[in-house]
């Protein structure tokens, strides 16, 4: 036996040994990316250099064989720079994007490609559990979302986007007994206070990872403004409480109807529990300052909703007006026309393209009689026996354009209009209810907290969604409750989450794709609802043939290797810079289809050698073929292919995938 020092370790090893199989055997890591156990060595990468003393070179691991003695640095400032600037250099002639834009996109990180393309393949109970890994709303968040994957969407440069949110609420129908994989009990528990989108997907996760979670809420349901503010209409209970549902079969406790600052506080939670999440939202409409605010017959826009999602006796007058041009605004303006009001008017301050709500949402409202006052502020509710009777209307114009680039409403002096209204809703924004949560530190009517960690100025105390004043959609809030899951299992545990965490540094460097042109499948509306309008759910889903035909359509833009890359770990592990050293065109080559088992993309190749090593055939079927940077492997009688795989099991990288779904 030979004895050698890496890492200040000593190490027994055999003769003929080298540094990389030795370090290997004794658990000390040395990246690699064309080493192949029990194949020659390449030496082709260069990511194995070490220092070793007494050597004023780095030297490959790989293909240093061992000696008596040696001592060997495997991380000394010299290999590690070294190795950065080899990855970032392999960068250089590298095209792929490791995550498709769409993915990249959703807040929550929702891999849209993998279950769009197990739909295509009508592998609908695994797209269904692709995209539940995610976040447990697929069905309430495809209904609602405002859709920032398919704004990204590759597709839409070339014909139309993908009508992916469809498609989520196609497989969202599918599973319904669902359970994640929970961890072993780790004896640590976690409250969270605030049953919203924000909350639950925190407990979501953390369940999973064997806490023991409870979620605190002050109304008699869980779901946030899922269940109280958006209207039955666009997002019907019934598919809130399918969704809801998983939680009771991962045993994750519900305590409803007690309230923060009432019924407990923080610290008597945060006495029984290792960590607090506060996800209260912002639930409290904001109010004008006008005269009249306070007569009867005006009411919040989120209270309103709130009192119709509660089946209150809600009654409606005639001629209801409402201000604002969130989708509050728009929502509540469709649900007084359903509850019979003869003319419901929305009335903003700047125009139609300035308005915040979803502009299908606007739309529809339009279609169905919702009127609407542009360039209008109120200035006063007026009175007639103690009640609304409509609102003094300030004529505005648009000035400048602010630092988010909308244009500002200034008033037209001494231009005013009156618009009359018996009920007058107020939908101008929410407020978070700072006072219940005193004791952790504000700023500028915020929670003081780490946008990163979730930290608050309490060890121990998270804050989440909307009550940062960081979110305003339900799967922003979602993707903070993801978030903030990983963040409170590493404060807790000192270990990283059982769920996939997608590293910082990616490859992003589209290749333009080649397809047929074919429009996308549009969101249809449900006739029934259109006269008289009910409460019952306005879009129809797709069939499993349309939706299969509409899954067809993706480009599969992200790597379908990109789960056993061994390059974008590396990149990450050593900082480095993937568009570093790309300067100019670099060459491109058509995907390779011609072996029934996988595909081979030249594009992603990284010359290791492996596969051409790996090939089971005596005769050697994979070659390396020309010189410089046209470098590529190619296969010179595909026709001997034993078909066994091996080429595609050792590539170390994208460039050889398996045919099938790309997830
Ligand atoms: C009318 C309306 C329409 C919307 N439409 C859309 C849309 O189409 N698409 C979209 O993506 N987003 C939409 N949103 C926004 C979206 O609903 C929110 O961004 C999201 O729900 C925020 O999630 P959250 O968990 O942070 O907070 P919330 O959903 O507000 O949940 C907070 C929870 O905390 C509870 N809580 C509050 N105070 C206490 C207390 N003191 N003690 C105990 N519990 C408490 C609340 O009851 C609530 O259940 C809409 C919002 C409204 C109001
Ligand atoms: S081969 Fe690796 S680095 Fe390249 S695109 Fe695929 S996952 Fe990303
Ligand atoms: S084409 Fe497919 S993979 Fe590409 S961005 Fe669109 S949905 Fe995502
Ligand atoms: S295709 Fe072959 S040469 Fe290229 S990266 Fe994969 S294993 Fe290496
Ligand atoms: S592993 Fe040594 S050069 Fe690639």
């Amino acid at each position: 036996m030979i004895s050698i020092t890496i890492d200040n370790q000593e190490i027994l090893c055999r003769d003929g040994d080298t540094i990389l199989s030795a370090a290997g055997e004794a658990g000390i890591f040395i990246p690699s990316l064309c080493y192949g156990q029990h194949l020659p060595a390449q030496g082709a990468c260069g990511l194995c250099v070490v220092e070793i003393a007494g050597s004023n070179r780095l030297l490959r691991a790989c293909a240093t064989p061992v000696c008596e003695g040696m001592v060997v640095d495997t991380c000394s400032p010299r290999a590690v720079s070294a190795r950065t600037r080899l990855l970032e250099l392999q960068f250089s002639s590298h095209t792929g994007d490791c995550i498709g834009p769409c993915r990249l996109a959703c807040p929550a990180g929702t891999n849209c490609q993998g279950y769009i393309s197990l739909i295509a393949e009508g592998q609908l109970i695994n797209a269904y559990e692709t995209a539940m890994a995610a976040h447990p709303f697929p069905g309430s968040i495809a209904r609602v979302c405002p859709k920032p994957c398919e704004a990204k969407c590759r597709r839409k440069e070339h014909d139309e986007a993908i009508n992916i949110a469809g498609l989520k609420r196609f497989i969202a129908d599918v599973g319904t007994d669902y359970v994640p994989h929970i961890s072993p009990d780790t004896g640590k528990r976690v409250a969270i206070i605030g049953g919203g989108p924000a909350g639950l997907t925190a407990a979501y996760f953390l369940r999973q990872a064997g806490h023991k979670v409870d979620v605190y809420e002050q109304m008699p349901k869980m779901g946030g403004l899922l269940r109280y503010g958006i209207p039955e209409y666009r997002l019907p209970k019934a598919v809130l409480d399918l969704e809801l549902s998983v939680f009771e079969r991962m045993n994750v406790g519900f305590i409803n109807g007690v309230k923060l600052g009432e019924d407990f506080t923080l610290s008597f939670l945060k006495r029984r529990h290792d960590a607090v999440i506060v996800a209260i939202g912002a639930g409290v409409s904001r109010t004008m300052d006008i005269p009249g605010e306070g007569l009867s017959g005006v009411v919040g826009g989120i209270d309103f909703l709130c009192d119709v999602a509660l089946e209150k006796a809600v009654s409606v007058p005639q001629q209801v007006a409402v201000i604002g041009g969130s989708n509050t605004a728009i929502d509540a303006a469709r649900t007084a026309l359903r509850l019979g009001a003869i003319s419901v008017t929305v009335a903003y301050r700047r125009t139609k393209d300035e308005m915040p709500a979803d502009p299908a949402e606007i739309s529809e409202a339009e279609e169905e009689g919702v009127k609407f006052m542009f360039l209008v502020a109120p200035i006063e509710i007026t009175e007639e026996n103690q009640k609304a009777s409509g609102i003094r209307l300030q004529k505005m114009t648009l000035g400048e354009a602010d630092s988010a680039n909308r244009r500002s409403p200034i008033p037209l002096q001494g231009q005013e209009d009156w618009l009359k209204a018996d009920m007058v809703i107020t939908a101008i924004g929410q407020m978070v209810e700072l006072n219940r949560l005193k004791i952790l530190k504000q700023s500028r009517s915020a929670i003081k907290m780490d946008p990163v960690t979730f930290k608050t100025s309490k060890p121990g105390v998270f804050v989440i969604g909307d009550v940062t004043g960081l979110t305003a959609y339900a799967i922003e809030a979602i993707g903070h409750g993801r978030k903030a899951a990983k963040a409170v299992h590493e404060y807790m545990t000192a270990q990283k989450p059982p769920w996939e965490v997608l590293p910082s540094i990616l490859c992003k460097n589209e290749k333009p794709p080649d397809f047929t042109q074919s429009p996308k499948a549009p969101r249809q509306i449900n006739a029934k609802t259109k006269s008289p309008k009910g409460f019952s759910e306005i879009h129809l889903n797709l069939t499993t043939q349309q939706a299969i035909k509409e899954a067809s359509r993706c480009l599969s833009c992200g790597c379908g290797g990109f789960n056993e890359c061994k390059l974008i770990p590396l990149a990450n592990k050593y900082d480095a810079n993937p568009s570093k050293y790309i300067n100019g065109k670099k060459p491109e080559y058509p995907i390779n289809t011609e072996n029934p088992l996988f595909t081979y993309d030249a594009n992603k190749c990284v010359l290791c050698g492996l596969c051409v090593k790996a090939c089971s055939n005596d005769r050697a079927i994979l070659t390396m073929a020309n010189r410089g940077n046209k470098t590529t492997v190619v296969a010179h009688s595909q026709s001997n292919c034993a078909k066994c795989g091996n080429c595609q099991k050792i590539c170390p990288v994208g460039a050889r995938t398996a045919r099938g779904p790309n997830v």
